[in-house]
């Protein structure tokens, strides 16, 4: 089954969603042990504030569906219907990659501060894995969790790159919802779909998911200087590259909500690159015409070597290897570009104001 054959059965669904392509939503696993040793004390202060906000679970009533979703499906155009089930795959799995992370981590450390944490993080993603889900079956392609679960394959990470890539991820997943939000708030009539009302709430969650790992973070403060500047800038960039490449896959998408990929991602970096000041000493310069540059050739490069797949023998595969070492040497390139450097804040916490 090909993952450029259409999503219109359940099993091509799970085929998506259990994919394992550079840019797909991944699944990880990590050390227990070590989570343990994590002590949140530096910060006792905001951490306990912020505890106080998961047990008040302001979103409890949210994730409930009502008769919009029966009623408001339109009929899409097809390339639109490919790309919003791509979109709408794509987002579960990486929601429930944090449902199924955050639960391991809960059943297995004894650190109390983590696993009350964890059990607030695993309630919230099981409630948006699922909500999502259901708009998958309305379409008759519901994705089996337990099997995904059983069956994906799964990321080894120590706890550090955790820590770097589910903040961003996080923190990404807000800029994205609250984004789009903002958009459709201005242009309801563009609204193709009701899941994007639930969007405002919901990317609280995810805010506030993210705030969890920078308190921890900071408590840190070596995983924050030396050659973990390094490791930061690679997260910071290969996260941000992921998303551009499979965002530009979708382009009827974004323009059917009035956006279009490139702005709508450099917008989703603004709003992140400002948010991860409150824990990274460094940003990138995304803004930077050779920055963009380099993103713009990743992407086709990631085109190229589609197109390569798709002719097959010999000569594809040649050609699939010249494109993975360009898209090595571009990746090298943005990785040594210039960054900006930025002092940390007293006050670890910021507020989702965009
Ligand atoms: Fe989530
Ligand atoms: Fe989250």
């Amino acid at each position: 089954m090909a993952l450029d054959a259409p999503i219109d059965s359940p099993e091509q669904a799970m085929e998506h969603a259990k994919a394992r392509t550079l840019i797909s939503p991944r699944f990880y696993t990590t050390d227990c042990e070590a989570m343990n040793r994590i002590d949140v004390s530096p910060m006792r202060a905001e951490w306990d504030a912020h505890m106080l906000e998961y047990a008040g679970d302001n979103n409890h009533d949210h994730f409930q569906r009502t008769g919009d979703f029966t009623a408001e499906i339109q009929a899409l155009d097809p390339e639109l219907r490919q790309e919003f089930l791509d979109f709408l795959v794509s987002s579960l799995t990486s929601e429930y990659s944090g449902c199924v992370l955050y639960n391991e981590i809960r059943k297995n450390v004894t650190n109390p501060d983590i696993k009350k944490l964890m059990t607030y993080l695993t309630r919230d993603e099981s409630r948006h894995a699922n909500f999502i889900n259901m708009s998958l079956k309305d379409f008759g392609l519901g994705v089996d969790l337990a099997d995904l679960k059983a069956t994906k394959h799964y990321t080894y990470f120590k706890p550090k790159y955790v820590m770097y890539t589910v903040y961003l991820s996080e923190k990404i997943g807000y800029a994205r919802y609250i984004t789009i939000y903002r958009q459709l708030e201005r242009h309801p009539e563009l609204r193709f779909h009701p899941i994007f009302k639930w969007f405002e709430r919901w990317c609280n969650d995810e805010f506030r998911h993210g705030e969890s790992f920078a308190l921890m973070m900071r408590a840190d403060p070596k995983l924050l200087r030396g050659f973990n500047l390094l490791w930061i800038r690679f997260f910071l960039l290969a996260v941000y590259a992921t998303m551009y490449v499979r965002d530009h896959t979708r382009p009827a998408l974004h323009r059917a909500m009035g956006l279009e990929s490139d702005a709508f991602d450099y917008r989703v970096f603004d709003i992140c690159s400002e948010i991860t000041k409150q824990v990274f000493p460094l940003v990138l310069d995304t803004n930077n015409p050779k920055f963009r540059a380099g993103f713009t050739r990743l992407f086709e490069l990631a085109q190229a070597a589609e197109r390569a797949k798709e002719r097959g023998g010999v000569a594809g595969l040649v050609k699939r290897a010249g494109c993975a070492v360009a898209a090595a040497a571009t990746f090298g390139r943005l990785f040594l570009m210039p960054v900006k450097k930025n002092a940390l804040p007293e006050q670890v916490r910021v507020a989702p104001a965009w």
